[in-house]
């Protein structure tokens, strides 16, 4: 069929409008991310920036979203845990410039502006502000349009921030910190959330310019801007509509409020998806998680890494699933660890069962209580549903795998695999040992130790017969 042809979109535009736009279009953007500091507060010998949230560094997530702006460079000013930082976020794209000592953020913005094109507008970031969402920057950089824009945010306490101080019109003037405001500045409820765009020319002139004669003996970044009203730029504010975004991380507590925050975010998004969530409060998602229609999810699941959920699939409660996926209408039971790993349809799954890196389940298998299975495939309708360890196998369709079977896959030196064919049926307590294989159809003998190939559709035994001896006493215990 022929796609209809598509009608333009008629473009109404004030020449201001086209103004801004084609000015933002000409401007490349350098984002830099300040992470020099030390955050003595999390008392913690981890660098502040690669405290986990979500279980990912607090500095990767601002990455990320910086990354989606697709920049035209991405600058970070690392200080405090230099090599530890550099080692976890390994991204070759990443121009990082080390501010030695700490003396405050304008001092640390000056350490990249040498790497920064005077044509560009730079972005300002914080290696402790995670959650910012790319949208917002969006919309910020198309505010500045080659002059300044400054994200600010209305808090009910602002104890501690800068605050935006604006003149009779509205018009931001300037910032001023907590510890340098008079009484009345304090008042004031806007707070200054750092994030700010601003044109590298000028801005390098700023930082140049910068004293060091306030309160904390800081260069302050937000000093420029009452520098840029002197020179008659505009400030163009935009305020954050949710605190949560613009929150930094200063200390333990304000991480799990921030991981508290994010949670509940992701478990509406999960909801919005369509998935029944038994307790929104008890739902963990720690990465990317893909749903299916109808899933539904009990309490207290840990989701990790990318987990996919096929239609109607069903988490029990306190169950694992880091880098998973799983087919539509499969039940996993309570309790599952479950990792690296894949699940066909129609399968059932623990309660306790325990799936190691490079498992494959294929459809309507079974996997019960006590089963471990490792770097193996379990074929189309097989069971091991008791106490079993599946390390290193290859299992064809409909085997019954008996409790307590083991594979014996490792000789303390090497690996080997079993391979179980199509309908075999292995006995309770099973020992094979591989390099084995049990052919088609082949039956094992409860309690075997199985080290040789067993012959297709036939009974193998590999055990001592049972006898009884006769006039055997138990022995007794001797005198002393
Ligand atoms: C800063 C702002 C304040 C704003 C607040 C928002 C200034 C002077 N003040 O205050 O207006 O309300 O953030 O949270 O900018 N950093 C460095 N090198 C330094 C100092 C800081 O890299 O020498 C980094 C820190 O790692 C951190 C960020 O800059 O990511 C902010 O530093 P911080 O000391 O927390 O600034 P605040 O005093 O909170
Ligand atoms: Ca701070």
């Amino acid at each position: 069929m022929k796609k209809p042809a598509r009608k333009p979109v008629k473009q109404v535009q004030s020449a201001a409008h086209r103004a801004r736009t084609s000015a933002v279009a000409a401007a490349p953007v350098s984002v830099v991310i300040l992470a020099a500091g030390q955050g003595k507060r999390m008392n913690s010998s981890l660098p502040k920036v690669l405290q986990p949230l979500a279980g990912k560094p607090l500095l990767q997530h601002v990455l990320d979203t910086a990354s989606q702006l697709a920049p035209a460079a991405l600058h970070v000013v690392y200080g405090h845990g230099g090599d530890a930082v550099r080692a976890t976020c390994t991204d070759p794209a990443i121009h990082w410039s080390l501010q030695a000592e700490q003396r405050g953020t304008g001092h640390a913005l000056l350490q990249a502006m040498p790497g920064i094109p005077d044509t560009h507008q730079v972005l300002v970031l914080y290696g402790d502000v995670p959650l910012l969402r790319a949208d917002t920057l969006r919309e910020l950089v198309a505010l500045a349009a080659g002059q300044l824009s400054l994200l600010t945010v209305n808090l009910a306490d602002p104890t501690g921030y800068g605050r935006v101080l604006r003149d009779a019109r509205g018009r931001v003037r300037s910032i001023v910190e907590q510890k340098d405001a008079t009484a009345a500045q304090r008042r004031v409820r806007e707070a200054n959330t750092g994030v700010m765009v601003l044109p590298a020319k000028p801005l390098k002139q700023w930082l140049a310019a910068l004293r060091s004669d306030n309160a904390q003996g800081e260069y302050y970044l937000t000093d420029v801007i009452a520098m840029a009203v002197k020179q008659k730029m505009r400030v163009a504010p935009l305020v954050a509509g949710s605190e949560f975004e613009v929150m930094g991380v200063n200390d333990k507590l304000q991480l799990a409020q921030l991981e508290a925050a994010l949670r509940a975010q992701l478990a509406a998004d999960a909801m919005r998806a369509g998935a029944t969530l038994a307790d929104p409060a008890r739902f963990d998602q720690r990465g990317r998680l893909t749903l299916g229609r109808d899933v539904f999810i009990d309490a207290n699941v840990l989701f990790e890494g990318h987990v996919e959920l096929g239609d109607r699939v069903r988490v029990g409660p306190n169950c694992v699933l880091r880098d998973m996926k799983v087919g539509a209408d499969t039940v996993i039971h309570p309790n599952c660890v479950l990792e690296k790993s894949s699940i066909g349809s129609h399968c059932s799954v623990g309660p306790f069962a325990r799936l190691r890196p490079n498992a494959r389940l294929e459809d309507h298998v079974h996997i019960g209580n006590f089963v471990e299975v490792k770097n193996s495939v379990v074929g189309k309708g097989s069971k091991a549903n008791h106490l079993t360890y599946l390390g290193d196998a290859d299992i064809g369709e409909k085997v019954n795998v008996g409790a307590g079977t083991i594979c014996c896959n490792y000789d303390g030196v090497n690996k080997s695999r079993t391979v179980i064919e199509d309908g075999a049926f292995i006995g309770s307590g099973a020992m094979l040992v591989a390099p084995v294989t049990v052919q088609a159809g082949a039956t094992i003998g409860a309690g075997s130790t199985i080290t040789k190939d067993a012959p297709a559709g036939k009974l193998t035994l590999a055990r001592s017969r049972q006898f009884t001896l006769e006039g055997w006493q138990r022995p007794v215990k001797k005198p002393r």
